[in-house]
């Protein structure tokens, strides 16, 4: 039996929810949106979650001549009889109540019923919680992210539930985005459950990253490449600020100008401020020069653009505004003509090895840059991946299967907005779903812009408060019946909670995010002093062979 009543049913229904007397002993202050308690039913046990706390009365005469500040005897002899809280609860799971707890038979399953009149309400156990989220001791496919608001038993994810869809983390500026995605990450890494491919825009992924603390004083945390040493690759944009900043990264990466094609920039068409004309016109280019056509374009005398526009049938208008626009990429120095290494090849090298990259951006962090690159690089690792899942599916051996990859990108309603996912390769790969073994995990404090198609196909939505309706709303989209969401998603501290739905958790639950600290390092296998990052480049070498 439970240790700690809050209060009982007393109304309620199916489809809205149902309403808890709360006991006069229990502050109504105590009682949280979002926290997860258990109702004893006659039959079933409910796992619900508070969504609403409301102020009632037995007797609304007391309320039109309240009781005097100072007659606090009044006031104790009204409270739990006269007045009382009522909070109201979504029940979202139920078990059979016969059957012992641990028995594999007696799933939790979705409500079908409600409790009946008068049915206790308890504090959520330990037990309830493992039997529900499952447990770290159950298995690799568990990974603990946060507890919930008032207890301190681990919530875990189910990472393979989690792969088997792309995914999103979503909330306001400064609400623990990245944190959490990282915590995610070192997840998927520690328990081998996919490879990673991280765009990450403003280098907080791979070496260390700052950490603001309440002072407004600013730490570091280690990031994922400290953490796992060669198990983690840095790949960069930038050496100069890798190496400003002490990063040892493992490959620098250039981009020849012949790997990059019309569709690359007519998804920049934004941030260049391009106007379709001009990307009609490149593709005149295209037809004339082929591959060769940015290089061919830029390397033309702005004099001559008149005769070059005649000689490819364009509007030297159009070629000309092209022809400005284009040639701020020139500043990019990892743009060359000719490169030694292919940086695609180099990447699928790596990840068919099993080494995670993060591809940091350095001084480059532009989302001209980012969206460029994150471009050229996935469309064509996925152009990859759709051959080696044909041969895999023409073949059916085990070792030609390939590697689930998840591709992290930040700001992504930059790449998934309705226009642009049409578009881009991203919009692609989240709509294919995991098809061809790549899947999107991304990040956002704007949902909202996100295609709504795009947002209904992530399977699990961790999300930190939103304040913008059109925001809660968009999070919440594809979720039938969500409404009461809202109100829990409204009332989340601004930093380190989260709201966690869809495929990886069998209910929608509230955590405090885990803490990214040295706890949690040591968790992750991190022995501190032992320098794994010197040894990690030695062993990457190793697994390269010769290098
Ligand atoms: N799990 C956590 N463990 C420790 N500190 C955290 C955690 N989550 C958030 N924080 C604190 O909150 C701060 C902001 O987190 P973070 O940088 O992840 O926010 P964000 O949502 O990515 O912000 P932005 O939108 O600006 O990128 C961190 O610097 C850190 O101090
Ligand atoms: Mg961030």
């Amino acid at each position: 039996m439970h240790s700690r009543r809050v209060g009982v049913i007393v109304s309620g229904s199916l489809v809205g929810g149902l309403e808890m007397k709360l006991d006069e002993w229990y502050s109504v202050e105590d009682i949280r949106a979002g926290k997860f308690v258990v109702i004893e039913g006659e039959k079933s046990r409910f796992f619900c979650m508070v969504t609403d706390v409301r102020l009632d009365t037995t007797n609304p005469q007391v309320l039109a001549d309240p009781p005097d500040e100072e007659e606090d005897l009044m006031r104790q002899v009204l409270h739990g009889t006269t007045t009382y809280g009522t909070v109201c609860l979504r029940p979202l799971l139920m078990t059979d109540k016969d059957d012992a707890p641990t028995a594999q038979a007696n799933e939790p399953h979705l409500v079908k019923t409600i409790p009946i009149h008068f049915s206790v309400v308890c504090e959520a156990e330990e037990e309830d919680v493992n039997r529900i989220f499952g447990s770290e001791e159950y298995g690799a496919r568990y990974f603990h992210i946060g507890r919930p608001l008032d207890m301190e038993t681990p919530i875990c994810i189910d990472l393979e539930g989690f792969i088997e869809r792309s995914n999103g983390v979503f909330g306001k500026t400064g609400t623990g985005k990245t944190f959490l995605t990282r915590l995610v990450l070192a997840g998927l890494i520690h328990k081998d459950r996919a490879v990673n491919l991280i765009f990450d825009m403003h280098s907080e992924y791979g070496w260390q990253a700052t950490q603001e603390s309440g002072s407004g004083r600013r730490g570091f945390v280690k990031g994922l490449k400290q953490l796992f040493g060669s198990k983690v690759a840095i790949f960069t944009l930038d050496p100069e600020s890798a190496r400003r900043r002490g990063v040892q990264s493992d490959f620098a990466v250039k981009i020849p100008y012949n790997q990059i094609m019309v569709e690359d920039i007519a998804a920049l068409a934004d941030e260049l401020n391009l106007h379709p004309t001009a990307v009609e016109s490149s593709y005149l280019i295209v037809n004339r020069h082929g591959r060769d056509w940015l290089s061919v374009l830029l390397h033309q005398d702005p004099k001559d653009i008149k005769d070059f526009a005649d000689e490819i049938g364009a509007h030297p208008e159009s070629i000309s505004a092209l022809h400005r626009k284009l040639k701020r990429l020139e500043k990019f120095d990892f743009l060359q003509e000719k490169v030694v290494e292919d940086a695609v090849y180099k990447i699928m090298e790596y990840i068919d090895k099993g080494v995670h990259i993060v591809l940091e951006f350095g001084q480059q962090s532009s989302f001209l840059c980012y969206m460029l690159v994150a471009n050229i690089l996935t469309r064509r690792i996925h152009d990859l991946y759709v051959q080696k899942s044909e041969r895999y599916l023409a073949s059916g051996r085990p070792q030609d299967k390939p590697k689930q990859l998840i591709i992290t990108i930040e700001e992504a309603h930059k790449f998934l907005n309705p226009m642009a996912a049409r578009q881009t390769i991203f919009g692609t790969i989240a709509r294919e779903m995991r098809k061809y073994f790549v899947s999107l995990l991304i990040i956002d404090q704007r949902p909202s812009s996100i295609d709504d198609e795009i947002m209904s196909q992530v399977g699990t939505r961790i999300t930190s408060l939103l304040s913008d309706e059109k925001d809660i709303a968009a999070v919440l989209t594809g979720v039938s019946n969500a409404s009461w969401l809202r109100s829990v998603l409204a009332s989340l501290d601004s930093k380190q909670q989260a709201l966690l739905m869809g495929h990886a958790v069998p209910m929608p639950v509230v955590i405090r995010t885990r803490d990214y600290d040295g706890v949690f390092y040591s968790a992750m296998g991190h022995v501190e002093g032992e320098e794994l990052a010197q040894k990690a480049h030695a062993n990457i070498a190793d697994l390269f062979g010769d290098r």
